[in-house]
């Protein structure tokens, strides 16, 4: 069983697709991550954001590598951990050179999908019930007020390196929901037949009560 879950940065779908896949023991894919394993690969080895033919050659370069653990996952590249480092801004600031090549997405999607084969998952991202899985047999498109959002981003970052400002990340936030939104190449969006939930005002035990009562009722 494929169950998918897209949204915004912030609406809480990474924390809720991990609970969710612990609950129900499936695996778990963080789309977002493999982006951000090839934009941190990009950095390390100074490459230049701007010339695509590098970036496509980088990919193919490139060994991404996700191995589920009971936490989560843990992400290589190229045989190097890079779970934490892939969360600094210097990734988050440089992903949307990665994430608009047409080139580099193709190549992802047929890590995630392999990453699926035969498996019972839960997938989350921003393209993952429109382009990765459109037969997904569950479609989840999480979303919340940007002030929340930006709330939830900010006690993650201040966790990690205790220098953000919460005006920073709103504007950070707006940013990236624009590039998310305005991308050509598989934008965000909300797919038709998707179960569409506001999480502005929910706990996250909440959400996944209320995503598991929404799965059940595919399994009857
Ligand atoms: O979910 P995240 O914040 O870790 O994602 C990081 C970036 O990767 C996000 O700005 C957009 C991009 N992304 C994407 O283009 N497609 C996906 N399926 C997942 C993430």
């Amino acid at each position: 069983m494929v169950v998918v879950i897209d949204g915004p940065a912030g609406s809480g779908k990474s924390t809720v697709a991990k609970m969710l896949s612990k609950r129900l023991c499936f695996k778990y894919l963080d789309s977002g991550a493999m982006y951000r394993a090839l934009t941190w690969k990009a950095a390390k080895v100074k490459l230049n954001f701007h010339d695509d033919e590098q970036l496509c050659k980088l990919v193919n370069e490139t060994c991404i590598r996700i191995e589920s653990t009971d936490d989560g996952f843990e992400i290589y590249v190229d045989d190097v951990n890079v779970t934490k480092e892939i969360r600094l801004p210097f990734v988050t600031e440089n992903i949307h050179y990665i994430s608009n090549n047409e080139f580099i997405r193709g190549k992802m999607v047929e890590l995630q999908r392999r990453f699926a084969e035969g498996e019972n998952i839960v997938a989350e991202g921003r393209d993952m019930g429109s382009v990765v899985f459109p037969d997904a047999d569950k479609k989840i498109y999480l979303d919340a007020d940007i002030e929340k959002r930006a709330e939830r981003r900010y006690s993650e970052l201040k966790a990690f390196d205790g220098k953000s400002k919460l005006f920073k990340v709103v504007e950070d936030l707006k940013q990236r929901d624009y590039q998310d939104l305005t991308r050509e190449v598989a934008p965000l969006k909300q797919v038709d037949d998707a179960f569409y939930l506001d999480t502005t005002r929910l706990t996250r035990e909440e959400v996944v009560t209320i995503l598991i009562e929404e799965i059940k009722k595919i399994s009857k």
